[in-house]
Order: C-alpha cells, then sequence, then structure tokens
C-alpha cells in the first residue's frame, strides 16, 4: 500500500454528490487535494472546515477548455506535483434509440462531460502522473457503462467510452507506473438519482462506500492494479 503523505489528488465535481463523498474521505486519509467545481463558492462553503495549507480549490467547467488548463497549472503551481486524477463530474440527459425529436446537443453535452473533459485532463496531467511512479487515474463511469438496460442509449454510449478511456490510459501509462480504474456502480444515492423510483434510497450505493473504494484504489500498489470495478446495490446483468 501507498502512503497518502505527500501525494496530491484531484478531484472534479467535488462540489456535491460523490465528488465531495470522496474529497472528504481522501482529506481524512492525509491526500493534498486539488478540488474543482463549476461554482467556486459552493465548492469552498462545503470545504470550509479543511486546512487550506492542503487543498487548492479551483473552477472547472466541462465545457470550457481554459478551465482544464487553468486547474492542472494552478495544481502544479501549489503543489509541484499530481499523483492522482479521479474524474468524477458527469451528466445524464434523455436521449433514446427511438425518441421521436432531435436531442442531438443533449448527446454532445454528454459526450463533452462524460468523456471529452476526462481525455482532456488525462492528457494534461499524464506528465506529471508519469512523474510521480504511482500516478493514479480513476474514471468514475457506471455500470451504464457495462450493460445496456433498454433503448435509453445516451449516457450508456458515453459511460462505455469511459470505460474505453481507462483502459487505454492503464495502457498508455503502465511503464511509468501509471494505474487506472473504471470504477462502475450501479444506482448512487446522490441528486442524479432522485426521481430514480425502483430502487429505494436506502439501497442505492452510499457515496461514501465509493469514496472508500476509491482510496483503496489510490493506496494500492502499482503490482496491484484493478482495470475495472462494478460495485451492485442490487443483482445485475453484470456484477
Ligand atoms: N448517482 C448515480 O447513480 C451514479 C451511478 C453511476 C455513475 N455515476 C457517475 O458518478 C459521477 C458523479 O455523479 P453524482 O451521482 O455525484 O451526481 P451529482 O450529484 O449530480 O453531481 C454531478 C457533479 O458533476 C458536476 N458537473 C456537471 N456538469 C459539469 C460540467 N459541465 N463541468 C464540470 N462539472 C460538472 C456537478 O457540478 P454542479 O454542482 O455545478 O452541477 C456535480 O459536481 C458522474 O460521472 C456520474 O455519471 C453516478
Amino acid at each position: 500500500m501507498i502512503s497518502a503523505v505527500g501525494r496530491v489528488i484531484m478531484v472534479s465535481g467535488a462540489n456535491r454528490g460523490i465528488g465531495l463523498a470522496i474529497a472528504k474521505n481522501l482529506y481524512k486519509a492525509g491526500f493534498s487535494l486539488s478540488l474543482s467545481a463549476r461554482n467556486i463558492d459552493a465548492l469552498e462553503l462545503v470545504t470550509k472546515s479543511f486546512d487550506k495549507k492542503n487543498i487548492l480549490i479551483n473552477r472547472f467547467d466541462a465545457f470550457d477548455k481554459n478551465t482544464h488548463k487553468e486547474w492542472v497549472a494552478n495544481t502544479i503551481n501549489k503543489f509541484n506535483r499530481i499523483d492522482g486524477l479521479i474524474n468524477n463530474a458527469g451528466i445524464v440527459e434523455s436521449v433514446s434509440v427511438e425518441d421521436e425529436e432531435d436531442n442531438e446537443e443533449a448527446l454532445d453535452r454528454m459526450w463533452s462531460v462524460n468523456v471529452k473533459a476526462p481525455l482532456s485532463l488525462t492528457r494534461l496531467t499524464l506528465p506529471f502522473l508519469r512523474k510521480s511512479g504511482y500516478g493514479r487515474v480513476i474514471n468514475v463511469a457506471s455500470l451504464a457503462g457495462k450493460a445496456v438496460y433498454g433503448p435509453s442509449v445516451g449516457y450508456s454510449m458515453t459511460k462505455f467510452a469511459a470505460v474505453a478511456l481507462s483502459h487505454a490510459t492503464r495502457l498508455g501509462g503502465w511503464e511509468d507506473g501509471v494505474r487506472c480504474t473504471a470504477l462502475c456502480p450501479g444506482y448512487v444515492a446522490t441528486d442524479m438519482t432522485k426521481e430514480v423510483e425502483s430502487v429505494k434510497v436506502e439501497n442505492m450505493v452510499s457515496p461514501d462506500d465509493l469514496a472508500e473504494i476509491v482510496r483503496t484504489l489510490i493506496c494500492l500498489s502499482n503490482s496491484a492494479s484493478i482495470a475495472e470495478l462494478i460495485v451492485n446495490c442490487k443483482p445485475d446483468l453484470v456484477g
């Protein structure tokens, strides 16, 4: 296992849901954190008890490539290293095989946030992750990136792509100690699932459990790489 001390981890979408749970867990474990959100004030508020010496708050909007570059540059300016990237920010919109309306824009938005931004951040951070010798990338994909459950296809397409990105990152960075995991949970109890009726909130995966899994993935040795990790809250097609 690799110690948290002195290691710098970037987390996107850290202001709420799974990202906030990850930020809290990693902070408690002693990592230095470079956290990002679209709304800096919201992120400042939820991390106000954190010691500012060990964290950096950044603006990151998946649609604005300048914020990708600025986030990475700010992180290097403050900490002079990057040991991990958690691509957590994501959106879900309804795009089905037989939609009557043209909803290409919704599909484009999901590609941008769920796939293109994680790819961009991976490219920008890889030189530093390689330098670390123990670089870690965790893409919060989804069970929807491993199985298709009906005609709703848009989100699933982007999450399958996020799994593909994870494998390419793992293979590309392997020789320099970079390890990458596609984390694939089923329903997680966050704002994203508040309309879901098929599973009760109390039976969904807890963000805190996912955060604990992320901490473990970051701390595992280079010789214990987990390429994909499926987390079920009910019996499923895959698991
Ligand atoms: N909840 C589930 O059941 C579930 C299951 C499997 C996988 N996932 C994945 O887990 C990740 C986190 O989801 P969650 O459940 O925590 O959802 P959430 O509570 O809705 O949080 C989504 C996060 O993504 C951020 N975000 C959205 N659009 C963004 C953009 N354009 N640029 C930067 N950040 C943006 C949000 O920021 P704002 O606050 O500014 O909107 C928020 O921080 C996502 O990738 C999601 O697909 C979720």
